[in-house]
This record gives C-alpha cells, structure tokens and sequence, in this order.
C-alpha cells in the first residue's frame, strides 16, 4: 500500500473515553443520576447484568490512568465530562466537587504533557432533565447551553478541542427508536425531535463558545459509515441511499449545508413522520462555521431492499468477512473513504477521527496479553489513515478507542476494547500488546 512515511510531526496521536463507561462514583460527592444510572439499574437493560455504578473506578485512579497515557505517550486524551456530576439538577445549583474532579484531571493531564478534549455530552444526562422530557424537550437544549457556558468559562485556557456531542445518531435512535440504550423509548417520532434538538444545543453550544471565546477550538463528533448497496440492483441501491441518509447525511447536511437532506424530509413526511425543516435563524445556528469535524469509525454498512419498518431496509451479513465481537465487520478501507467523502462533500476545515478501536474477549495469560487481533486492527486502519493524509486531505489526529477496558453500554463488560485490560474484580490494569504496538507508532509516527 504505497511508500510509508511520517506522520506529521502534530499529528494528535490520542485514546478516548466516556464519563459513565470509565468514572464510576455514580452517587459520589453529590454527583446527580443520570439516565445511564437509571437505565442500567433497571433489569433486563444490561446484557450481562452489570451497570457502571463503579466500572473502572476511574474517579479513585486517575493519577494511575493519566501514567499509563504518559507512558503510552499519546498527545491527547479524549473524555467526556458527566453533565450530572457538575450539575446535579441538570441546571441550576453547581457541584463544586464535580467541577474539583475534572480540575485534578486536567492538572494531571499537564503534568503529563497530554492535551485535553473535552466532550460535553456522551450521552449520561441528567435524570432531572430526562424526567421532564429529555432531548425532546427545549428546556433540555437550553440547559444544554447553560452547562456548556459553565465548562468553558471553569476550564477557560485548558482544553485543546472542545466536542459538543458524540455521535447524535445513536443518541436520537439506538436511544429513542430501538430502545437499546437510555432512556430507552421505541418511538421513531420522538427520535426524530431529539434529533433536532440536538442539532439545536450544539448550536447554541458554538455561539456560546464564540462568546466566552476561551482558546481551543470546537467541533462536534459524528459516527459515520460508508453504506454500499449489496448489489448494483435499483432497490439496493435506493436502500443504500436512505440508509446513508439517516445515518450520515441527516447530521452533516444540517450542520455544514443548514438544513435536514430533501430526499429524508420527503421520505419521512411520507412515512406519516412530522419533522420541522430549520427556520432561517435556526439554520444560522446550527451550520456555525465550526473549527473541525470528529468522526468515529468502526465498519461500514452493507444495505438491501428490506424489511425494517421505517427505513425498508436490511443489513447484509456477509459470513466470510472478519467481524469484532461487536459483529462489525472489519473493512479498514472505510476509514479513507469516510474521511474522502466528507472532504469532498462538506469541505470541514479539520478531520479528528476520534475514536477507532476492535473489541474481542482477550484474556491475560502469564500476565500479558496478546491482542494480535486488535493490533491487526489498529494497524490496517492506521494505514488506511496514512492514506488519507497522503492524499491531502485534513486529517489532524486519531484517538483509539479505549485506553482501557470499560463499560461498554448495553454490552456491560462483555465486550473489552482497551489498549489495557482491566480486572473488573482487583481493578488491576494490565497493558496489552496493542498498546505497546501503539506506542511504537506513536514513538515513530509511522507504522511498522
Ligand atoms: C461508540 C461510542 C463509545 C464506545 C464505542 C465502542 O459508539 O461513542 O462510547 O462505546 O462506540
């Protein structure tokens, strides 16, 4: 795959993590419940029965989780601040403690030399809120954008790049249509209002970032997929153009173009959906220049004429390609062509690719463990990336998800992503062999 030379020499080479899968200290030093709290204490959410009330006990072992980054040696670190932690009631009262956490985080984090990016929302929000509507409510966007003006005002200088959301699309419908995750409604109407909104709170999130004008720059975070059609039938092929717009196009129209894709507007008005195209003023918000788009990506989509109610479409599992435990299928050249595409169609001024990462059940023998999968993994998509740059197109860094093992949602801890392996049972932290193969690239800046 062509000559392979050097990363640039600021590239952001980075892991990422999320408050509720890592933090634990649920109710701890006045922190609020969130919907993940409540969705994960509730019976039959969890695959395997467990919830984050303490996961990787991050909140007590920072300090040892910032040194293993130090030695890894990452450029940057991606976390998300839990909205209920700093502000229990979603707005009003502030918690102090809250706010000292994330301070002692990012002292480390200097200490260390590791850039912060902060994300405001991966996806634990307030209960409070949720009791009184959720993201279908304004009043949720606009406490949104409250929070948000308390973040940058607290942590002013400190963070490299701020992100609004992680990946709105599974908020809006893994959340609100297929109930997989909190709050867990089957309601495609209201997936689609939460959608709206969320597009809404960002914005107003950036206006209000501009206004306090901290440094740092801000973007938002989307996961995105190329969608193939299974055959060049028109059908397929049709399938594959709606599934590609409610999964990619219905984010990245609106936030660099102003306004949802015609061809979904039409699609779901059809369907019997209500959905309100953005006003003029509402256009403005929500396609704010922004100084980057995150992208976190995984697999790719192989899409036929089917079934599924809304969407009439089915997902093609091809039994003969490689899959994680997750069944992603592995296509590592998914990862140029996505950033390809973005460029070519919405001309960001920056690309983070801020997460990319294989889960499988690997399993420490003597004390180490050979993740040769994972490595694989990582390299493949690596050089996929390289790729990319070679090609010119704005690629500024990549994160691997996860630096450790962690709660992975509805899965609990049945799936293992880390770079390191966690012992859920003495919290003992083992680093695996695709963290010393990503050190080396790091180390290097080139993949060997
Ligand atoms: C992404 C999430 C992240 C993690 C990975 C595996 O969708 O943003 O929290 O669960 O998937």
């Amino acid at each position: 795959m062509g000559y392979l030379g050097y990363f640039p020499e600021d590239f952001l080479f980075g892991v990422a993590t999320a408050s509720y899968q890592i933090e634990g200290a649920w109710n701890e030093d006045g922190k609020g419940e969130s919907i993940w709290d409540r969705f994960a204490h509730t019976p039959g959410n969890i695959l395997d029965g467990t919830t984050g009330d303490v996961a990787c006990d991050h909140y007590h072992r920072f300090a040892e989780d910032v040194a293993l980054m130090r030695e890894l040696g990452v450029r940057a670190y991606r976390f998300s601040i839990s909205w209920p932690r700093v502000l229990p009631s979603g707005k009003g009262a502030v918690n102090e403690k809250g706010l000292a956490f994330y301070r002692r985080l990012i002292e480390k984090l200097k200490e260390a030399g590791i850039k912060p990016v902060v994300t405001l929302y991966h996806w634990d929000l307030p209960q409070a809120l949720q009791d009184r509507g959720g993201w279908e409510s304004e009043e949720t966007v606009e406490a949104f954008a409250e929070y948000a003006r308390l973040l940058f005002a607290t942590f002013k200088d400190e963070v490299h790049l701020w992100i609004t959301h992680n990946e709105p699309w599974v908020v809006a419908f893994i959340g609100n249509y297929e109930g997989r995750h909190a709050p867990g409604k089957r309601d495609f109407q209201a997936a689609l209002r939460v959608a709206r909104n969320l597009l809404l709170a960002h914005g107003l999130a950036v206006r209000v970032f501009r206004e306090v004008n901290p440094k740092g720059a801000i973007g938002i975070t989307l996961n995105l997929s190329p969608v193939h059609p299974l055959t060049e039938e028109q059908e397929d092929r049709e399938a594959a153009r709606r599934f590609d717009g409610y999964l990619n196009r219905f984010f990245l129209d609106p936030l660099f173009r102003g306004q949802f894709p015609e061809d979904m507007l039409t699609f779901y008005r059809k369907k019997g959906f209500a959905l309100e195209p953005f006003t003029e003023e509402e256009r403005a918000l929500v396609a704010q220049p922004l100084d980057f788009l995150g992208i976190n990506y995984y697999s790719r989509h192989v899409v036929r004429k089917g079934e599924e109610p809304v969407l009439e479409t089915g997902e093609h599992q091809n039994p003969y390609v490689e899959r994680s435990d997750m069944g992603w299928e592995v296509y590592p050249r998914g990862i140029y062509e996505i950033v390809e595409r973005v460029t070519r169609e919405y001309q960001p001024q920056a690309i983070y690719i801020t997460e990319n990462g294989f889960a499988f059940p690997d399993t420490p023998q003597d004390g180490t463990v050979n993740d040769e999968r994972r490595v694989a993994y990582l390299r493949d998509h690596l050089l996929w990336l390289y790729q990319a740059l070679e090609a010119g197109y704005p690629v500024k860094g990549y994160f691997v998800w996860s630096i450790m093992d962690n709660f992975e949602w509805a899965f609990g801890f049945s799936k293992r992503f880390g770079l390191v392996y966690v012992d859920y049972t003495t919290q003992q932290r083992i680093p695996k062999r695709s963290f010393f193969f990503y050190r080396e690239v790091i180390r290097r800046r080139s993949i060997r």
